[in-house]
């Protein structure tokens, strides 16, 4: 972040922000790094109240601030026609400045434009709004009563926004009517925010040809591109948007934010650059919050442990604006992955979505948008379902696991799984925790008191949306892509239509174009991010970028193998059907002597040696005929202190399934990085809001992220079911270990309290949560206090 060395502004608060190291958190970030000639910087006046009425805005103290240039209202954006904002998934419509009323706390209701970002600070303060507060609805169960009704702008005079249900209602009704056994319980996965270390900004401006250059912190640049076009009116090849380098996105960095906008109003109406770069704050109480799903499980079974049916019926608190990235035809994105690694003969699942006076999101942090929430929700409920039949787990889950001669399995709530081998998974995983002898150690301690758990999570995730006839976001279909280039000398550069925040791409597409043309790795250069240079693709998000833009560069590198094969065979003085890719190398069949390689090829495309169409290039578009399956078995191991309610975890265990493996370390990173979020939800992270409708945590010491001092030590191992379809057989897996683990840590941690009767706690399962339980457990309180 640059700071003006000298403030302008008189009274020394400037100063005083530049020596506040909070106002130095985006430091160092690309975005926050650019700088322009005549940069403007902007800021945004944000609402203090949750819910009120917007009686007047004064701008003329803060015009009068050194240093603003301009300030705008939602007044002025309503009259250029940019007053709302379309979202995402369609639904919806966001304001992206407050018009008439604020609908939760921290809203944008002014932007303000200044020389310094301090100055526009300053200016942002000096703007006078009365408000008129109105009743706040924090509740999505209290939404539903409709009492206050939040948005009188839509045409349906309702809070409720969509109800959305898959499956067969009637028969799961019926089987779990006749199921001998059966379980019930609300489970919360609570509102959470993936809170990246850079938060989300950018810089707009409009260059001497009139194009809007827009340098923005997206991991869906082409999405951004069309969007702009769509609702600006500029013409598509009048924008170029880039993403460069991002300091993390989980999601955070999808949807177009009302700063954006702002940014490129200001740009185009004053002529100048303007910056725009969050500040913590901005980014925990106004972007993209994930989860906020409560989810009654209803679960049968056989007295023997067989599952009969499964129903979740979710109450979905969207906040103010239904701003959910989920494709269009999936508002609640895909729940339905909702039965899990079991066979379930019959299922439903319904959500139905409320307006709150929250803000607004819904973005699929690390998942497939809802898979988190779905995958918490079904191994919770095994859990559950164990402790109900006085079973073991672990027995539960490998008498209803989908068996591996059932793939391609289609699952009751219309997905058809590629491929997997569960019990193989869990198999793996149980042998290296040792789970016989931890179970003889638990009964041990038990014996004495010791609260010791072990908690399971045997999740299957579905990642790499398309296939695009079901998948688009804003009708835009949902394939990935790629070109490559490979030069005369056969170094080259693959363009891709993902863009990665930090998962490696750089490394891991290089790799597959050296693996498919016998390459060498280093010389192959990956871009991404540039909507002027990479092909039109969805980005990266709900871990797509290996089944969709990996596939489409295997592809894209397939075709340059076949065109290489011609100039190969003119080479080598042989009909094109002689030749054959043998060892990353072209040769004569049945002749190991004569060979080509593609090296000696591509120098040939380019020169008088080969008599083919010059050049060696493809592109591909690839729209996945189905999502890829991946899987994990997760394994915790915790010790609670009875007297503080301490949680250590001693050992935790993922065993991962994504298919082949293109880079171990990468992928071992990953799941590092998943688990430590997965850590962090299930022991820490909570986004609250009061009865008010005030946001409580809007800095990094209210919402934690843990740092290397808490977080535990992660074993990894991993087994290998390629998919079927995946021309690598690869699967994703960045989300994997964010969608897989907060069951087992919870799990592990009802299992260490189920002596004392507790049989479930909502996230997060924090020390003084812990502490409570078991304190009313000990007075005798346990069912009412903590069941949720
Ligand atoms: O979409 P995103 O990049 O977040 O997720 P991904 O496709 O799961 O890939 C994350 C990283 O792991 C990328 O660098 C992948 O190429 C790498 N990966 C891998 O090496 N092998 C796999 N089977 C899956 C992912």
């Amino acid at each position: 972040m640059t700071i003006e060395a000298k403030p302008r502004h008189s009274v020394g608060k400037a100063m005083k922000r530049k020596e506040d190291p909070r106002f130095l958190q985006g430091k160092g970030n690309y975005v926050d790094d650019l700088k322009f000639p005549g940069m403007l910087y902007l800021s945004l006046v944000r609402s203090p109240y949750p819910h009120a009425a917007i009686k007047n805005i004064d701008i003329s103290e803060a015009l009068k601030v050194q240093g603003v240039t301009a300030v705008i209202t939602g007044k002025d954006l309503e009259a250029a026609g940019l007053g709302w904002l379309p979202t995402f998934h369609g639904f919806d419509k966001q304001m992206v400045l407050a018009i008439g009323k604020v609908l939760f706390q921290y809203q944008e209701v002014a932007a303000v434009f200044a020389e310094s970002r301090a100055a526009a600070e300053d200016g942002a303060e000096a703007v006078q709004v009365d408000y008129e507060p109105l009743p706040v609805v924090a509740d999505p169960f209290l939404s539903k009563t409709d009492q206050v009704l939040l948005r009188p702008d839509r045409d349906s005079k309702t809070n409720h926004i969509f109800h959305w249900e898959v499956g067969n209602k009637d028969g799961t009704e019926q089987a779990l009517g006749s199921s001998a056994k059966k379980i019930k319980q609300r489970i919360w996965f609570q509102r959470c925010h993936p809170a990246p270390l850079e938060p989300c900004g950018c810089v707009a401006f409009f260059d001497t040809m009139g194009r809007l250059q827009f340098h923005v912190t997206s991991q869906a640049p082409h999405v951004y591109r069309t969007a702009l076009a769509l609702v600006t009116g500029i013409a598509e090849d009048k924008i170029h948007v880039v993403s460069p380098d991002l300091g993390g996105g989980f999601g955070n960095k999808v949807p177009v934010y009302p700063g954006y906008v702002c940014a490129i109003v200001g740009a185009l109406k004053i002529g100048r650059p303007v910056k725009w770069i969050e500040t913590r704050t901005e980014n925990l109480t106004s972007t993209g919050f994930a989860r906020d799903y409560h989810m009654d499980v209803e679960i049968g079974a056989t007295p023997d442990g067989r599952v009969t049916a499964l129903h979740v019926a979710t109450t979905a608190d969207h906040g103010a604006f239904d701003a959910a990235a989920d494709p269009s035809k999936y508002p609640a994105g895909i729940f339905g992955i909702v039965t899990g690694s079991y066979d379930f003969p019959v299922a439903h699942a319904e959500v139905d979505a409320y307006f709150t006076n929250k803000a607004p999101g819904g973005i699929a942090y690390r998942c497939s948008f809802r898979v988190t929430e779905a995958s918490y929700a079904i191994e919770r409920g095994m859990d559950i379902l164990a402790d109900e039949l006085g079973m073991d787990a672990v027995e539960l889950r490998q008498k209803n696991f989908i068996r591996k001669d059932q793939f391609p399995y289609p699952s009751a709530l219309g997905f058809t799984y590629d491929s997997g081998d569960y019990h193989n998974t869990l198999g793996v995983a149980l042998e290296k925790i040792g789970y016989k002898a931890l179970l003889k150690e638990q009964a041990e301690r038990r014996a004495k008191g010791e609260l010791m758990g072990i908690g399971f999570s045997t999740f299957t995730e579905v990642v790499g949306a398309g296939p695009s006839k079901h998948f688009d976001i804003l009708g835009i279909k949902m394939f990935d892509s790629a070109e490559i280039r490979i030069h005369p000398t056969g170094a080259g550069i693959v363009r891709t239509g993902a863009k990665s925040q930090g998962q490696g791409h750089e490394t891991t597409w290089a790799q597959i174009v050296a693996e498919e043309l016998g390459l060498d790795p280093q010389t192959i250069m990956v871009e991404e991010g540039d909507t002027d240079t990479a092909p039109y693709g969805l980005g990266t998000y709900a871990s797509r970028s290996t089944p969709v833009a990996g596939a489409a560069i295997t592809m894209a590198a397939r075709r340059i193998r076949e065109k290489a094969k011609k100039i190969a065979a003119h080479l080598l003085e042989v009909g094109e059907g002689d030749v054959e890719w043998v060892d990353y190398k072209f040769q004569v069949k049945g002749v190991p002597a004569k060979t080509v390689t593609m090296k000696e090829v591509a120098f040939a495309a380019y020169t008088n040696m080969s008599t083919n169409e010059p050049g060696l290039e493809a592109t591909y578009y690839y729209d996945p005929p189905n999502m890829t399956y991946p899987c994990g078995a997760y394994v915790a191991v915790v010790d609670i202190d009875r007297e503080t309610g301490e949680v250590k975890v001693r050992r935790f265990l993922a065993v991962d399934d994504c298919g082949v493996v293109i880079n171990p370390m990468i992928v071992e990173g990953q799941i590092h990085g998943g688990l430590t979020e997965g850590f962090a939800m299930a022991y820490m992270q909570e986004i609250q809001y009061d009865a008010e409708g005030n946001h409580l945590n809007t800095n990094f010491t209210d919402y934690l992220v843990p740092t290397s001092a808490e977080t535990p030590r992660w074993e990894t191992a991993n087994t290998v079911t390629p998919s079927p379809h995946h021309p690598m057989g690869a699967k994703g897996v960045g989300e994997s270990p964010n969608v897989g683990s907060p069951a087992a840590f919870v799990n592990a941690v009802i299992d260490a309290l189920s002596p004392l009767g507790v049989r479930h706690l909502d996230m997060p399962v924090n020390r003084d949560k812990v502490w409570r339980a078991i304190r009313d457990a000990e007075a005798g309180k346990t069912g009412a206090a903590v069941f949720a």
